[in-house]
């Protein structure tokens, strides 16, 4: 590699979960910081690419974005590969794709600005260390501008399904210190946040001695300005009593809880590793159900599993009827190397996992159909976020985390909105008479 100017603007694309979105946001956060530009991919003399492991799509994904990136016609920018695949490909990536510069893992990317500056000075620069030291404390301090926020508060996972690559890339579960979160949510409000959402790995096993993250939730409901608070996504083993009456005790606290299951066959959740049985977690959704009878139950499931029988998956489609999601992700099984369940006997066929993932996917829209429409009719707070496609058209969100289109107010606006219309993924609302809230 030949040295080069250092770059002078940036742009972070991420992929996958919304802890990628968070730290994408901190990185371009970090950058400007060092006096960067934010701009787009065409034009940008640095581009991050914060990629996700989780299935084998979406890790391909960055090696066809770089293969772009090489043959760009403004000139091929400095390409920095962030995220799970650099912590789990690291220096296969740099053989792979010559064309890449940086590769910096999930638990590195405060090293950005030197790693980059390597890259220019012509040295490949690679960082996919677990420091002992959070990355959080040498970050800059959030300047979000944005009514919605997200606030990693836990990262890692020490539960090791046997399918999943998070364990590995994301390394052990470490919960953030409460003083930490308490100072990153105030200054989240400061510009501008009326919702925050915790996120985890395993957000609801965060702790900071003997305080949960109920304790957390409480504490941030009193900050002033704040209007509303979520978080995801959570463990079935995790999700203790306090959490459950926060749901009916802490109004701020929105009616969502995205509580993966994954299998309804209690042979395939033990083959998962996933601690718990079908059982179990039909009683956990009757017990929140119980503190908040409106509670929209969102959730993963993964169809496919090596062994998975035509029993296994019948079983998983009742635990579907069961719940009546209000909407949940549905994924089709990809083995990962490394993980435990990529080299199980009983591997099934794509054909197969296939037709299955279609069959689960109509009960699972039919659900949320459902639920979309029994919100018609009624009012309900809606969160401004954005702008329409039309002039004057205004996108927000609903308590249960629908997106909900009206005609008025302003980015940031809290207002009561009458739901009229439903449709399979969002919802049409007329502002109410005096209804800033
Ligand atoms: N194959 C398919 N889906 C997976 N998930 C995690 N690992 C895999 C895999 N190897 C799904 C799980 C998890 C969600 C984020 O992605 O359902 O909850
Ligand atoms: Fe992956 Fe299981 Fe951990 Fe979730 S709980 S991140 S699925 S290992």
């Amino acid at each position: 590699m030949t040295s080069r100017p250092a770059p002078k603007s940036f742009h972070v694309k991420s992929f996958g979960c919304q802890m990628n979105v968070y730290d994408g946001a901190r990185m371009g956060e970090l950058l400007a910081s060092e006096g960067l530009r934010q701009a787009d991919a065409d034009t940008a003399e640095l581009i991050v690419l914060n990629t996700c492991h989780i299935r084998e799509k979406a890790a391909e994904k960055v090696y066809s974005d770089i293969g772009r990136l090489a043959k760009r016609k403004t000139g091929k920018p400095m390409i920095a590969v962030a995220g799970c695949v650099a912590q789990a490909e690291g220096p296969e990536i740099a053989r792979r794709a010559r064309a890449v510069d940086v590769v910096v893992g999930p638990q590195a990317y405060h090293n950005l600005p030197r790693l980059v500056r390597d890259a220019a000075a012509g040295r490949f620069a690679l960082d996919t260390d677990m420091p002992a030291l959070s990355k959080f404390e040498a970050l800059p301090k959030r300047r979000v501008q944005a009514p919605s926020a997200f606030l990693t508060v836990q990262e890692g996972c020490d539960k090791f399904c046997t399918y999943c690559v998070v364990p590995y890339t994301r390394g052990a579960e470490v919960s953030r210190p409460w003083a930490a979160l308490i100072d990153e949510a105030g200054a989240l409000i400061d510009g501008g946040a009326r919702e925050i959402t915790l996120l985890g790995q395993n957000v609801n096993a965060w702790r900071d001695g003997a305080r949960g993250l109920h304790d957390l939730i409480e504490a941030l409901a009193l900050l002033p300005g704040l209007a509303r608070i979520r978080y995801t996504t959570s463990h079935p083993t995790d999700m203790h009593d306090g959490l459950i009456a926060a749901h009916r005790d802490v109004e701020k606290l929105m009616p969502f809880l995205h509580l993966p299951v994954q299998a309804g066959s209690d042979r395939i959740l033990k083959a998962m590793n996933r601690a718990h049985d079908v059982g179990a977690y039909l009683r956990l959704i009757d017990r929140v159900r119980a503190a908040r009878p409106d509670i929209a139950v969102s959730g993963d499931y993964i169809v496919g599993f090596p062994g998975e029988s035509d029993a296994d998956f019948e079983a998983t489609l009742d635990v579907v009827r069961a719940i009546g999601h209000a909407q949940a992700f549905s994924f089709r099984y990809s083995p990962r190397p490394g993980t435990p369940a990529a080299t199980m006997d009983g591997q099934i066929e794509p054909h197969v996992a296939d037709e299955r993932l279609q069959r689960l996917q109509a009960p699972i829209a039919e659900q949320q159909m459902a639920f979309n429409r029994a919100t018609v009719g009624k009012s309900c707070a809606v969160l401004i976020e954005r702008s329409g496609k039309r002039p004057g058209q205004m996108l927000g969100k609903s308590p249960w985390g629908q997106s909900v289109l009206i005609d008025g107010g302003a980015i940031g606006d809290l207002i009561d909105v009458e739901i009229a219309a439903a449709g399979p993924l969002s919802l049409n609302g007329r502002v109410s008479a005096l209804a800033m809230v």
